[in-house]
């Protein structure tokens, strides 16, 4: 699921073309990990967003990400982007919503793409989340935002699976599983996610898999 929802939300939204930036937020996780390499194997400049330095150092030694960013510790976000994108923001696939995206929306290209795939940021908030509105950035950028849930592509799965199976096989494409064991730790690998103890995909073994 997080393969086809990396795979769709970039290709159906983002439609990456040969040495365009994209952003990606989240960038660490089960989706963000996969929208990176997609995106490099479309030949475009791969910058990541995410919680620790071993994260960004995954991103970037491991994956081929062309430059990562820790928003826990970068002093200026908007400052690090700029840095991390000289040529500006072709496609930002947003995985987590707040104010990291406020910082990469002062950077959008014209015709830049936003596929909206998470929000974890914003998931918890008590009260009605406010921001820098975006509609002025959008119109005088002539850019598209679309949020999306996978199943919305669901007539694709099929091509995107092949695709992916293929890189799997040919050694392009990577993945992470963050195992956690028992059942009755589901409360707290659920609470993992929010504190960002996963890199790639968190999975809760229940039980041993016997045919
Ligand atoms: N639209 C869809 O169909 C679809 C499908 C699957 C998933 N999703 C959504 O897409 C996003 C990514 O999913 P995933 O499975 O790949 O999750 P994930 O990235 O494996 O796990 C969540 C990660 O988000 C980061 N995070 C947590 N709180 C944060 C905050 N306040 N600000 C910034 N980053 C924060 C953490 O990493 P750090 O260490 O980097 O903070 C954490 O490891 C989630 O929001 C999920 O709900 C959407």
């Amino acid at each position: 699921m997080p393969g086809l929802t990396a795979y769709c939300g970039l290709q159906y939204i983002g439609q990456p073309r040969e040495g365009e930036t994209v952003v990606v937020s989240g960038a660490a996780g089960a989706v963000g990990t996969v929208v990176g390499q997609i995106a490099k194997l479309r030949g475009c400049r791969v910058v990541g967003i995410a919680g620790s330095d071993e994260k960004t150092a995954y991103l970037q030694n491991d994956l081929g990400f062309d430059a990562a960013i820790n928003y826990k510790t970068i002093e200026n976000m908007s400052q690090a982007l700029a840095a991390a994108c000289p040529a500006g923001v072709d496609i930002y696939f947003d995985n987590v919503g707040g104010e990291i995206s406020d910082a990469v929306y002062t950077l959008l290209n014209k015709f830049a793409r936003i596929a909206i795939c998470g929000q974890i940021a914003l998931y918890n908030a008590t009260t009605r989340p406010t921001g820098p509105r975006v509609e002025p950035i959008l119109l005088t950028k002539s850019a598209l935002m679309k949020g999306f849930i996978v199943g919305d592509y669901a007539a694709h799965f099929g091509e995107a699976a092949k695709e992916l199976a293929n890189w799997l096989k040919a050694g392009k494409l990577q993945y992470e599983e963050h195992v956690v064991e028992g059942f009755d730790k589901l409360p707290q690998a659920f609470f993992g996610l929010f504190r960002g103890e996963n890199t790639g995909k968190l999975l809760v073994k229940v039980a041993a898999y016997s045919k």
